[in-house]
């Protein structure tokens, strides 16, 4: 018996990182506008590279939309992992609107970080790769509204209304503000049809990050918290699911560390005593 509706009716784009697309039935449904949230330094960044990157590989167009980064470090950061975004600009197969220098002299770049500016650019650099299915990621989409939070999720919604006509797979990127545990992302995260949460903790000295995808539409996805690591020449990669049952994460975040923290530590030790023996 066949149900009328199966999850493998849905087009997937591969997320370039084949540890995380196993998370989500092979990758993200087309036409998706999913949030990736987290502190700064948890891989965010690079994941949205691995996206683009793959994206190059099967023939999509691509839009990386860079506000925390100029153009030069992305294109640098990705190269570090064997991805030649150069390459791909000059080949008309990737733009890299670059919001973080605000020159004007230069047609990829906004002037300012105006969300009306920045769907039209984005709109532009669509008609300049032209027709076909695209790829698209705003690093980050948090930096549109930090001088005005109360409007995250109007220009949330906005832009996904306006460029959902455009035959695109998105990113959107939001900042985790941790310590007033104020989420920027708050905007996105209503009108994501996805959200992928990165984490980060210090643990007996050693800094350890880990995945968990909150939230995707029309998908049987993984439930479990996994480690990621950041291997030069590589990227990222992630390690197994940590032993953590989904409930902890819906605690007050301090509450959840102290687990996190204990559950790490025993690991730990079981780790080194199998090393004494
Ligand atoms: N070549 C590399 N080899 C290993 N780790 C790297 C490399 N480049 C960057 N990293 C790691 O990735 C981190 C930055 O990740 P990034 O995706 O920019 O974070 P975010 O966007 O969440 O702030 C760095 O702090 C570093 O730990
Ligand atoms: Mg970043």
């Amino acid at each position: 018996m066949v149900n009328s509706f199966s999850s493998e009716d849905v087009e997937r784009l591969s997320t370039g990182i084949p540890g995380f697309d196993r998370l989500i039935e092979g990758g993200i449904p087309r036409g998706f506008f999913v949030a990736v949230v987290g502190e700064p330094g948890t891989g965010k960044s690079i994941f949205c590279q691995h996206f683009i990157a793959e994206g190059i590989r099967v023939g999509d167009k691509n839009i990386y939309v860079t506000t925390e980064e100029s153009r030069e470090s992305i294109i640098r950061q990705a190269k570090q992992f064997g991805w030649d975004f150069r390459k791909a600009i000059d080949e008309g197969k990737l733009v890299i609107i670059d919001a973080l220098m605000g020159r004007h002299d230069e047609p990829w770049s906004l002037s300012s970080l105006d969300v009306e500016e920045l769907v039209n650019k984005i709109i532009e650099a669509k008609k300049y790769l032209g027709y076909g299915r695209a790829r698209l990621v705003v690093d980050s989409m948090s930096a549109f509204w930090l001088d005005k939070p109360a409007m995250a999720r109007k220009y949330s919604y906005f832009v996904k209304r306006v460029l959902t006509r455009w035959d695109f797979t998105a990113l959107l990127v939001s900042q985790y503000a941790v310590t007033t545990s104020l989420g920027f992302g708050f905007g996105i995260e209503h009108v994501a049809d996805g959200i992928v949460r990165f984490r980060r903790i210090v643990v007996g000295g050693m800094l350890r990050r880990y995945v968990i995808v909150e939230k995707m539409r029309q998908t049987d996805h993984d439930l479990r918290m996994y480690e990621v690591k950041i291997i030069k020449g590589k990227g990222m990669v992630l390690e197994g699911p940590i032993r953590a049952r989904k409930e902890d994460f819906a605690l007050p975040r301090k509450v959840w560390l102290k687990m996190l923290e204990s559950e790490l530590m025993k690991e730990l030790e079981v780790s080194g005593e199998e090393h004494e023996s």
